[in-house]
């Protein structure tokens, strides 16, 4: 395995910032958004630019209170600067490998949550293990990730996007991230000491008819713009390679495609 540091390869830029900012509480984790009831006190790891975590301070209220934890400094000060208003709502930086040091004490949250976190983990259970401590007893934890092995297109796309996919399932492999993740959450949960495990599909959908189908079909081409240069620079493909992924891939889209369905479970876990 690659020993280069992880924040290498998590960190987010250019547009697929933009892609994090687009997503909504409703649309990018509608289990959780059926659980939330005014006055809980929810905790979002991996909060990202905090688009998700604004809807779950909205959704429970000003009586209620919600923390969105990142440790990528800069999208922390976005999250601030856009949602920093919302009231019952704060985001703090840190890494979910030392919660209680970022949190500093602070527990006993009524959920714990994170979506499209633990598939950029190497150690999804030690930071299972860190989110569960910061749930108070008979509290929940709600986490809603991929298993990019089940992506599904139709018709399917270039080829040249079905080379770049595999490059960027190898990359991330190759950091010790586990692509599949989605599928092993149910065991992760259950090692962690979790009770009542409950896995609920909400696989992630775009079709042609969709009213949003410009702005969110774009995923992987915006993915090979934004990683691109990431795998290129750790020897996982050529530049030609990706521009041409990304070109073709934008053709497609606009001409060919007619679904793109990204296989997503949320699983729901009741600490004991
Ligand atoms: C794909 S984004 C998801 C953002 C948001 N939760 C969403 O669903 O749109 C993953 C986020 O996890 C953050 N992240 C990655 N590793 C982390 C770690 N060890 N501790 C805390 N946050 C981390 C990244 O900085 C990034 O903002």
């Amino acid at each position: 395995m690659n020993n280069e540091p992880m924040t290498r390869r998590t960190e987010l830029s250019g547009k697929l910032t933009d892609v994090l900012q687009a997503r909504t509480l409703a649309l990018s984790h509608p289990i959780l958004q059926g659980m939330l009831t005014k006055g809980m006190s929810v905790l979002d790891v991996g909060c990202g630019t905090g688009a998700i975590t604004r809807g779950i301070a909205e959704a429970v209220g000003p009586e209620g209170s919600v923390v969105g934890v990142d440790q990528n400094p800069l999208l922390i000060k976005q999250a601030r600067q856009t949602h920093g208003k919302v009231a019952g709502l704060s985001f703090t930086e840190g890494d979910i490998y030392s919660l209680e040091e970022a949190m500093e004490g602070c527990s006993g949250f009524d959920i714990v949550t994170c979506s499209r976190l633990m598939v950029w983990l190497p150690d999804p259970l030690t930071a299972l293990k860190a989110m569960v401590k910061a749930i108070k007893p008979g509290g929940k934890i709600v986490i809603a990730d991929y298993n990019h092995e089940k992506i599904a297109w139709s018709p399917q796309p270039p080829a040249s996007m079905l080379a770049f996919y595999s490059a960027y399932l190898n990359w991330r492999e190759d950091a010790g991230l586990n692509n599949r993740i989605a599928d092993d959450l149910p065991d992760l949960l259950q090692q962690a000491g979790l009770a009542q495990v409950k896995a609920t599909p909400c696989h992630e959908e775009v079709r042609r008819d969709d009213p949003d189908y410009a702005q969110r079909s774009g995923l992987w081409a915006d993915t090979a713009s934004s990683r691109g240069p990431q795998m290129e620079r750790d020897g996982f493909i050529t530049r030609g390679e990706n521009e041409r992924a990304e070109r073709e891939y934008r053709q497609w889209v606009h001409s060919e495609a007619e679904s793109i369905t990204m296989y997503m479970l949320t699983v729901v876990g009741i600490k004991p």
